[in-house]
């Protein structure tokens, strides 16, 4: 893969990272407790990630995304940890190649259990920071990130990076945990909180997709883009988890996203953009 030249190692475990690896210090404590966490095996990872993440949704999101790569495209996906939004490459597009890049190193090895023989001939593992991507300007076709950015305080940084390395005309999506505003007036209701911005127990951030980022993204390319809702039924934080797996919810829920009826509700939000030629 060209775009690891001589500035990049690989280990053992087919990682790469770049000689002059930068991690923000601002995600320390999220790192620490990832880096925990990622220390567990599982004999399942599909069964696991469906308690966080809607399969059959998230299928659907990534065969749209991928209709947008042209031919031989390069994907970059940022935050990427298990790699499994990949996992039908092979099948779908066996000309594009796909980017993972994550800041826990152990995501990464979990990767290569989900992806097998993808890994290092259409799928590639980059120990790394999105906030500091080591690649040139105009490396990649599409930019796609699945409720990572919402992890990072200065957000901004991130965009930045993003628009550096799409090349012109490339694709730019980011998936966050949307504001829900029915929920939240429900939980205030109720007298429970809602977090919307800001460090959960003083470990990681967290900031629901805002307005000011929508504006922050709009204005780096120069342009309008595309809101879009998604993870309709799919509600983890009310324990109903069973659109998550593929089954008849999981199906239903894919149709549903996208509707701009399920802003109030959707668990997710999705930012759509072009990088101008
Ligand atoms: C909530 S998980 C989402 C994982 C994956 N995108 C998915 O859809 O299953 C967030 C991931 O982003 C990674 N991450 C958070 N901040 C990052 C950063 N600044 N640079 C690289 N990776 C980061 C975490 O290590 C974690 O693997």
């Amino acid at each position: 893969m060209e775009l690891f030249n001589t500035e990049f190692v690989q280990d053992n475990n087919h990682i790469f990272q770049a000689k002059n690896l930068v991690i923000n210090p601002e995600q320390e404590t999220e790192i620490k407790l990832r880096e925990e966490v990622a220390e567990r095996s599982y004999d399942d990872y599909l069964k696991e990630l469906s308690h966080h993440h809607s399969i059959p949704v998230m299928d659907v999101e990534v065969e749209n995304f991928l209709k947008l790569i042209p031919q031989n495209g390069t994907i970059i996906d940022v935050g990427g940890c298990w790699g499994w939004h990949w996992r039908k490459i092979g099948e779908q597009r066996p000309d594009v190649k796909v980017i993972i890049v994550d800041f826990v190193k152990t995501n990464l090895i979990h990767a290569v259990n989900v992806l097998g023989d993808l890994i290092n001939k259409q799928i590639f593992l980059l120990h790394g920071d999105a906030t500091s991507l080591p690649f040139e300007d105009h490396s990649f076709d599409g930019y796609w990130s699945v409720q990572t950015l919402q992890h990072i305080p200065n957000f901004e940084d991130s965009i930045d990076e993003a628009y550096r390395v799409l090349k012109p005309n490339g694709q730019f999506v980011n998936y966050s945990l949307n504001n829900q505003s029915l929920i939240k007036l429900i939980m205030k209701t109720l007298g429970k909180k809602y977090h919307e911005v800001g460090y959960v127990d003083n470990v990681f951030y967290l900031e629901r997709f805002s307005k000011k980022q929508i504006d922050y993204i709009e204005k780096v390319f120069k342009g309008a883009g595309q809101k879009r809702y998604s993870e309709i039924l799919f509600k983890p934080s009310l324990k109903f988890t069973v659109p998550g797996s593929h089954g008849f919810l999981g199906m239903i829920d894919s149709k549903l996203s996208g509707s701009l009826l399920g802003s109030s509700v959707a668990r997710q939000k999705s930012f759509h953009i072009q990088k101008k030629s």
